[in-house]
C-alpha cells in the first residue's frame, strides 16, 4: 500500500492534529497536516482565503493540497475537516489506512465554542455544528477504516486507542 501511513478524517476541534502528532511521533514518522500546506502555499490563513475568495474556492484548492500530500507522505497525515466532501478525494482514500477521529455535537460545541478563526462556526455553533454533523458524519464514516471515539477521553488516550485500532 502506499501513501500514508495513517490519513486523520474527522470534524475541525476533534484533535486531529494533536493526536496526529503523538500518533507520528509514537510511530517515529512525520506528521503532515493539508490546512498548514494551504496556509504556507497562500500565504494567508484559512479564514482570510474564505472571506477573500469564498469556500468553493477553498475546496478547489484543499483538493489539490490532499491529492499532493496522499502522493508525497509517507507518515500520519491529517485533513481538513471538509476534505471528505469532495468525492474525488474519498475516492483516494479508499484503499488507505484511515483513522476517523469522532466527537459528538455536545462535545464539539464545548470545544470549539463561537469561533471566529472557524468561518464555518461563526454564527449560530451548536445548529451548525448539528448540520455539519448530519451532512459529514457519514462520508467520515465511509472513508474509515477505524473510527475512534474522542469524547472524554485525553489525547494520549485517544492515540493509544488509534495506535490498538491500527
Ligand atoms: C473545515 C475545517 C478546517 C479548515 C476549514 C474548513 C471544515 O480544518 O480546513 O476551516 O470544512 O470542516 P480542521 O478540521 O483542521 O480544523
Amino acid at each position: 500500500m502506499s501513501g500514508p501511513l495513517v490519513v486523520l478524517v474527522g470534524p475541525m476541534g476533534v484533535g486531529k492534529s494533536t493526536v496526529g502528532q503523538l500518533l507520528a511521533e509514537r510511530l517515529g514518522v512525520g506528521y503532515r497536516d493539508t490546512d498548514d500546506d494551504i496556509v504556507t502555499e497562500a500565504g494567508r490563513s484559512i479564514a482570510e482565503i474564505f472571506v477573500d475568495e469564498g469556500e468553493e474556492t477553498f475546496r478547489a484548492v484543499e483538493k489539490r493540497a490532499v491529492r499532493r500530500a496522499l502522493a508525497e507522505h509517507d507518515g500520519v497525515l491529517a485533513l481538513g475537516g471538509g476534505s471528505v466532501l469532495d468525492a474525488d478525494t474519498r475516492a483516494l482514500l479508499a484503499g488507505q489506512r484511515v483513522v476517523y477521529l469522532a466527537m459528538d455535537v455536545e462535545e464539539a460545541v464545548k470545544r470549539t465554542g463561537l469561533n471566529t478563526a472557524r468561518p464555518l462556526l461563526a454564527v449560530n455553533p451548536r445548529k451548525q455544528w448539528r448540520e455539519l454533523m448530519d451532512a459529514r458524519r457519514h462520508l467520515y464514516e465511509g472513508v474509515a477504516t477505524a473510527v475512534v471515539t474522542t469524547d472524554g477521553r485525553t489525547p494520549e488516550e485517544v492515540t493509544q486507542v488509534a495506535l490498538d485500532a491500527l
